[in-house]
C-alpha cells in the first residue's frame, strides 16, 4: 500500500497532468504519416526522444503514459527513456492493454490473461503506473449493456491485478466522440458507463484511494450540428462526474479523444471556474491535444526540433494553467505564456 500511496503522491499534483505517450506501433505510424514521415524503430524513437526530453517537461507533467517499445529505447543523449523520466522526477507509467477485439459488432479490450507477469516485467524496466482503455460507441443501439458490463468487469480486474503487483491504475473508458449524437445522449450514456465501472471496481473489492479515472468529457459527437459551448460541455462533464463518481478517487485526468488542443485546454479551464467545488484533483491525460501542435512543427526534421519542442511545452503549461482556472483564451495568441 505504501508503494500505491506513494506513486499517487507523485502523480497527483496541484498544476500538473498526466502525458499520454503511449501510442502503440500503429496509431504511431498514422501520426508519422499525418506529417509524411516514415515509420521505423528509429523515427519512433526520435519522435519520443523530442516530446519527453522537451526543457523544463516535468513543470506541467507528473507522469507519462509509455508505450513498450519506448522502454527499451533511449534518448539522444544515449539513457533510456523511463530512467530518463525518473531522473527529472516525472513517474513512468504504461499502457497494459493490448487493444480491441470484436464482440458482436461492438469492441472489447485484450490483454487480461497474461497482466500479472507482464506488469512483473513492466515494473523491472521501471514503470508505476498503468494504463487499460475501454471504448464505446455511441449510436442508435450502441453501446449495448452487454459491452458497459464486460468493459466494466474487465476494467476492474485489470485495476485488481494492477494493485496485486504495486501499480496505479489508470482506469479509462471512452465514450469516442464519432457520430453527430447529441450532449445529451453523451451525458446519459457516460453516466451509465460511469455507474457500471464503479460498481465493478466495488464488487472487486478496488481500493478506490489508490485509482485514477480517466474519462472522455461529455461533449456533442464531432459530426453534430450545433455542437454545445465550453460552458455546456464543462457543466455537463462535472455534473456527470459528480452523480457517478465516488470522493475519495484522488484524480481524475481527461483524455482529449479527438478534440483540437485548444478545446481540450478550454473545456478543462472552464470545469474550474464554474465556481463549483471539485471533491477530486481535475486535471488532463491528453495525448493528441499535447502533441498535435510538436508534430506538425517537427515534420521529422532535425533543425525543427527546438520549434516543436517549444509547441510541446507550450501547450503543456496552457493545460497546466487549466487545471487551476488560469487559462485565457487571449493566450493563444501571445508568443510567451507565462
Ligand atoms: O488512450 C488514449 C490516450 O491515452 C489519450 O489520447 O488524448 O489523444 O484521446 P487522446
Amino acid at each position: 500500500m505504501q508503494e500505491l500511496k506513494q506513486t499517487i503522491k507523485d502523480l497527483v499534483v496541484v498544476g500538473k497532468g498526466i502525458l499520454a505517450a503511449d501510442e502503440s506501433v500503429k496509431t504511431a505510424a498514422k501520426r508519422l504519416a499525418s506529417i509524411g514521415v516514415e515509420s521505423t524503430d528509429e523515427t519512433r524513437r526520435q519522435y519520443r526522444n523530442l516530446i519527453l526530453t522537451a526543457p523544463e517537461i516535468e513543470k506541467y507533467i507528473s507522469g507519462v503514459i509509455l508505450f513498450e517499445e519506448t522502454l527499451h529505447q533511449k534518448s539522444n543523449d544515449g539513457v533510456l527513456f523511463p530512467e530518463h523520466l525518473r531522473r527529472i522526477w516525472v513517474v513512468p507509467g504504461i499502457k497494459v492493454d493490448n487493444g480491441l477485439a470484436e464482440l458482436n459488432g461492438e469492441q472489447i479490450t485484450k490483454g487480461l490473461d497474461d497482466l500479472g507477469e507482464r506488469l512483473e516485467v513492466f515494473k523491472k524496466a521501471g514503470t508505476r503506473f498503468a494504463k487499460w482503455r475501454a471504448v464505446y460507441s455511441i449510436s442508435e443501439n450502441t453501446p449495448s449493456d452487454l459491452i458497459i458490463n464486460r468493459n466494466a468487469a474487465d476494467l476492474a480486474k485489470y485495476a485488481k491485478i494492477c494493485h496485486q503487483h504495486g501499480f496505479v491504475p489508470i482506469v479509462e473508458p471512452e465514450v469516442l466522440i464519432d457520430g453527430a449524437h447529441s450532449i445529451e445522449t453523451c451525458y446519459n450514456v457516460s453516466e451509465k458507463v460511469l455507474k457500471a465501472v464503479f460498481n465493478a471496481l466495488k464488487k472487486e473489492g478496488v481500493k478506490i484511494e489508490y485509482i485514477i479515472l480517466k474519462p472522455s468529457m461529455v461533449i456533442s459527437g464531432k459530426q453534430a450540428i450545433n455542437r454545445a459551448n465550453v460552458d455546456e460541455v464543462a457543466k455537463k462533464t462535472v455534473k456527470c462526474l459528480k452523480a457517478t463518481v465516488p470522493e475519495e478517487l484522488p484524480s481524475i485526468n481527461f483524455l482529449s479523444g479527438g478534440q483540437t488542443p485548444q478545446e481540450a485546454t478550454a473545456h478543462l479551464n472552464k470545469m474550474h471556474t464554474l465556481g463549483e467545488k471539485l471533491p477530486w484533483h481535475v486535471s488532463f491525460s491528453y495525448a493528441r491535444a499535447l502533441q498535435e501542435p510538436a508534430l506538425e512543427a517537427w515534420k521529422g526534421k532535425d533543425e525543427n526540433l527546438h520549434t516543436a519542442q517549444m509547441a510541446f511545452i507550450r501547450r503543456a503549461k496552457l493545460n497546466s494553467l487549466a487545471t487551476i482556472g488560469k487559462y485565457r483564451e487571449e493566450m493563444e495568441n501571445e508568443i510567451e505564456v507565462m
